[in-house]
C-alpha cells in the first residue's frame, strides 16, 4: 500500500530512484516521475494501463528551468505563460532531444505547464529534472482530486502520495498550442478561453475527435464513470429511466423523486462546481444506483470545461 503524507524530501528520494510519486496540483492529482529518464516514464504508463500514443505534460517551476528542455517560446506563448503561469495552462512547445519520445508519443511538440500549487512547486525546485505527470487515475477513468482518490485506485502500485488537499481548481489544465501559427485550445479546462482571449486575441478551439492522433488527449470517452451516466434535461430523463435507482447530478438544486442527489453548486458557481465535479462523480460511481443522470451547466467560464467532462462521462467506448 502507498503512503500519504506531505514530505517533500520522500517524494523527492523516490523521484530520483527513477520511480514514480502521486503529486497534488490545483487542477487534479498528477502520477509524476523523472522527464528526462524514459525508464520512469515507462513506469507511468505501466501503473496507469495508458496507451504510449497518448503523450504526458511536462511539468517545471520556472521559464528558465523550462528553456531547458523547449526549443523556443514563441511570442504568443511567452505572454500567456507570463499571465498564467503557475497555473492551470498547458502550452505545446518544439521539444529539445533531451525529452525521451516516450514522454511526446514521438511528437515534436512537448506540452509544458507549471503547476500552482505550494508543495508541488517545492518539489520541483528541489529537483534536478522536471517532473513528466498524466492524471493519476487509470486510463480512461475520473481524475483524482485528492490524494484519497489517488489510493483508492493506484495505492497498491505506487510508494508515495504527496498530500496537499483538495485540488482547488478540480478540473484538469487548458492546452494550447499553434496549429499553422493561429492560437488553438486543445483541451478546455481550468483556465476559461475569456482570460486567454483577453492576453493574446481570438483563439480557435479544436472540435472533439475521437481519431486525431495529434490530440490523442481528446478522446471521445473519458473521465467515464463505471455506472452508465446521461445527460440531458433531469426531470425527462427521470421519467425515462423510472423504475431503476437513479442517482442525480445537478448543478443548483435537488430533484426529490430522484434516489440519491448530489448538488454541484447551490449558489451557482462555476468555479465551486467544477471543484467538486470529479469528487462528486467518484462518490455517485460508489452508489448502488443503476444509473447517474446529470445535466449541462451555463457554457460561459469553467462551465465549457465542466460540459466538455460531463460529455466524455456520458460517451460510450
Ligand atoms: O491539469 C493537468 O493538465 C493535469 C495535471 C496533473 O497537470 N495533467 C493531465 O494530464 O491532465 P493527462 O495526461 O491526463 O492529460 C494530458 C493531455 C493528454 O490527453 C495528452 O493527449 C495531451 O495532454 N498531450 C500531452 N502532450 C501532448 C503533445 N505533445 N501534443 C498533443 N497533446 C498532448
Ligand atoms: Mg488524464
Amino acid at each position: 500500500m502507498s503512503h500519504i503524507g506531505s514530505e517533500i524530501l520522500q517524494a523527492k528520494s523516490i523521484l530520483e530512484a527513477g520511480k514514480a510519486v502521486a503529486i497534488p496540483t490545483e487542477t487534479v492529482y498528477g502520477l509524476a516521475a523523472n522527464a528526462m529518464d524514459a525508464d520512469a516514464v515507462a513506469q507511468i504508463f505501466a501503473i496507469k494501463k495508458r496507451p504510449t500514443f497518448d503523450p504526458l505534460i511536462v511539468h517545471t517551476y520556472s521559464l528558465e528551468a523550462l528553456k531547458s528542455f523547449v526549443l523556443e517560446i514563441p511570442e504568443a506563448a511567452s505572454l500567456l505563460a507570463n499571465a498564467f503561469w503557475p497555473g492551470p495552462l498547458t502550452l505545446l512547445l518544439p521539444k529539445k532531444p533531451i525529452i525521451p519520445d516516450l514522454v511526446t508519443s514521438g511528437l515534436e511538440r512537448v506540452a509544458v505547464r507549471i503547476p500552482n500549487h505550494p508543495l508541488t512547486l517545492r518539489l520541483l525546485q528541489s529537483l534536478d529534472f522536471p517532473l513528466a505527470a498524466p492524471s493519476a487515475n487509470p486510463f480512461g477513468y475520473i481524475s483524482p482530486t485528492t490524494a484519497q482518490h489517488v489510493a483508492d485506485q493506484l495505492g497498491e502500485d505506487i510508494e508515495y502520495i504527496l498530500d496537499g488537499g483538495a485540488a482547488s481548481i478540480g478540473v484538469e489544465s487548458t492546452i494550447v498550442g499553434w496549429e499553422n501559427g493561429i492560437a488553438t485550445v486543445l483541451r478546455v479546462g481550468g483556465l476559461s478561453i475569456d482570460a486567454i482571449e483577453k492576453v493574446i486575441g481570438p483563439v480557435q478551439v479544436q472540435s472533439v475527435s475521437s481519431s486525431n492522433p495529434a490530440a490523442p488527449g481528446m478522446l471521445k470517452s473519458h473521465y467515464a464513470p463505471r455506472i452508465p451516466m446521461r445527460a440531458g434535461n433531469i426531470t425527462e430523463l427521470i421519467k425515462e429511466f423510472s423504475g431503476k435507482k437513479i442517482a442525480v447530478l445537478s448543478f443548483q438544486q435537488a430533484y426529490p423523486t430522484a434516489d440519491i442527489n448530489y448538488i454541484l453548486s447551490e449558489s451557482g458557481n462555476l468555479n465551486q462546481a467544477a471543484q467538486r465535479l470529479f469528487a462528486a462523480m467518484r462518490e455517485l460511481d460508489n452508489t448502488d444506483a443503476e444509473i447517474i443522470l446529470t445535466e449541462f451547466v451555463p457554457a460561459i467560464g469553467l462551465g465549457l470545461a465542466i460540459n466538455d467532462r460531463l460529455k466524455r462521462a456520458c460517451a460510450e467506448e
